[in-house]
């Protein structure tokens, strides 16, 4: 009982290696980082650094070549299916950049049908429909994806990811797909859910306006982490573009 909490997200020694054929691609090359619970992480990266390849692990969607990957206390790289799957829907929420509703449901629907393996129809549209009220989704929960705007079939996302109560948020460039107040308006509600919720928030993002609302930004390069010292300086320079209201009295 008096031990110190272990991190929320623990990342060791990972590599993953792609094959197909006679090649070979790194993606990942001995990453090494951890996440307290209750933290906000953006993962900083071009395109191709390695980014979804590492949320994918973190999220248990796919298995290291070597390394650890211990979330919520498990070790998950060496899980069973069945196990992955309970641990999944236990622990984890999943946002991706497109929310791949399905078009003959209704907003309400998609989001309840998630869970359908796991708790009662029931209790999961009167859940569901405290979650879409909580995204601004109140009048547009009988509406079918076709009738909502990008920005609100991703708050339908974000319902859908939330909707288990999860330990962990997991965000794969959820605004990728929006204009800017439009993730302006997402990234309003993601710090109310933390708020409300106490939720850790992995997101990766390409986006400043995005990692600015992160605690600590972690940063891809070419599959492997840049030192923690330019991950700092990079998120004080984005925190004070961000902030307009800088006093101009830092080092530089
Ligand atoms: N399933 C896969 N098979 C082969 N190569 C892959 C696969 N997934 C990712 N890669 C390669 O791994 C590298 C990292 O990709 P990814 O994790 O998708 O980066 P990011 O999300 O930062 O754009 C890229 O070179 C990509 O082509
Ligand atoms: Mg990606």
């Amino acid at each position: 009982m008096s031990e110190p909490p272990a991190p929320l997200i623990q990342v060791i020694r990972v590599t993953r290696v792609f094959k197909s054929g006679d090649s070979s691609v790194e993606a990942l090359c001995d990453i090494t980082f951890s996440v307290e619970s209750g933290e906000a992480i953006a993962l900083m990266g071009p395109s191709g650094s390695g980014k979804t390849s590492l949320l994918n692990l973190i999220a248990g969607l796919d298995r290291p070549t070597s390394g650890e990957v211990w979330v919520c206390g498990q070790r998950i790289d060496n899980l069973g299916e069945s196990a992955l799957t309970a641990f999944r829907a236990k622990a984890l929420g999943l946002v991706f950049q497109e929310p791949y509703l399905l078009p003959g449901l209704t907003a309400l629907e998609n989001v309840a049908i998630a869970r359908l393996p796991w708790e009662a129809r029931r209790e999961l549209e009167s859940k569901g429909r405290e979650l879409l009220a909580s995204v601004g989704l109140k009048d547009r929960m009988h509406h079918p994806p076709g009738r909502l705007s990008a920005g609100e079939r991703q708050r339908v996302g974000l319902a859908r990811a939330l909707l288990g109560s999860p330990t962990l948020l997991i965000a794969d460039e959820p605004t990728g797909n929006l204009d800017a107040s439009t993730t302006h308006e997402i990234l309003e509600l993601l710090q109310g859910i933390r708020q409300k919720t106490g939720v850790t928030l992995v997101i990766a993002t390409h986006d400043a306006a995005v990692a600015a609302v992160a605690d600590r930004i972690i940063t891809l390069a070419g599959g492997r982490l840049e030192p923690p010292g330019r991950d700092q300086a990079r998120a004080a320079g984005l925190l004070r573009t961000s902030q307009q209201t800088s006093h101009g009295d830092g080092a530089d």
